[in-house]
């Protein structure tokens, strides 16, 4: 497996590479959910191009940036085990050259849910997925459905700027107790682990609601807010019924095919978030 440090060694590695090329864009601390998309990529491709960047410019001011772990020689010890072909491991200086001030803005999708209480979150996810995706000129390139809204946003990006790219959405992979998989697990106490289990129980409630027949898009972001609320210590961003492809709110009855029932929260000051999409059947 190669490592590129450097968008030269990157460009002079890509040319090498011949055939279906698969990308899979991540910032790190590698787990099951990142590897489920790797493995995806191996088998779709000829060759697959991983990528680790702690991206500054999609974190917000007082946000984890500087205490975002990293394990770069396990990561890589993971992605050989994989088989793909190259890491590319660049440093903020190679992506963002002082002087650099050029960014994309999706501008509807991003006014709804993260977008809300992380206004420059999905601007700098653009910036940085076409930035790439310019560098590595991927067939294909793997998202995970966990962050749903990101998945949506880069969907349309790519439609909007004529990207050759097909963006391959991904299963959310959970721990076995249910909890979605996520590098800022991480920062959890015994206690906050525990505690985080909350987010999977508001989907598994509304889901029990469905089940038994409510439709109320009302109704059903209230059974999400409540289960929250009768954790001692979580604290609600976010409990949202929203349309599946607009991620607009959805208050009234639900009826479209793929609605999505989304939430962040924070425990002990770490900002998780899950979410599911229902369809009828
Ligand atoms: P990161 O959080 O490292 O995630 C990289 C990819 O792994 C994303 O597509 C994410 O949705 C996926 N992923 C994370 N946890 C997952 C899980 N439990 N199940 C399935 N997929 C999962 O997302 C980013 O990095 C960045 O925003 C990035 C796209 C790399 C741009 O900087």
């Amino acid at each position: 497996m190669e490592k590129w440090m450097t968008i030269a060694e990157l460009q002079e590695g890509r040319r090498r590479c011949k055939g279906g090329v698969g990308f899979v864009p991540t910032m790190g601390f590698l787990h099951e959910g990142h590897l489920s998309l790797i493995k995806k990529a191996v088998k779709e491709n000829d060759h697959v191009i991983v990528s680790i960047f702690v991206n500054p410019t999609q974190f917000g001011p007082s946000e984890d940036l500087e205490k975002y772990p990293k394990d770069i020689e396990r990561d890589m010890r993971l992605c050989r085990a994989e088989g793909a072909a190259a890491v590319f491991l660049p440093s903020a200086e190679e992506i963002y050259p002082s002087g650099y001030q050029t960014f994309i803005e999706v501008t509807e999708l991003t006014r709804h849910l993260c977008g809300l209480s992380r206004p420059t979150h999905f601007r700098g996810v653009c910036t940085v997925v076409a930035k790439l995706f310019h560098l590595v000129q991927p067939d294909k390139a793997y998202f995970g459905l966990k962050d749903y809204q990101q998945f949506k946003v880069l969907q349309r990006m790519v439609h909007d700027l004529h990207f050759p790219v097909e963006t391959v959405p991904c299963p959310i992979v959970r721990e076995a107790d249910g909890l979605a998989m996520s590098s800022r697990n991480k920062y959890l106490s015994t206690a906050g682990r525990r505690e985080a289990l909350i987010l999977k129980k508001a989907l598994d409630d509304v889901r029990d609601a469905l089940e038994k027949g409510e439709r109320s898009g009302h109704a059903l972001q209230t059974i999400m807010q409540e289960t929250v609320a009768s954790s001692p210590s979580a604290r609600l961003d976010y409990a949202r019924v929203a349309h599946g492809e607009t991620l607009e709110d959805l208050e009234g009855e639900i009826e479209a095919e793929g609605t999505l029932f989304a939430l962040a929260v924070f425990i002990e000051n770490t900002r998780l978030i899950d979410n599911m999409v229902w369809s009828h059947d």
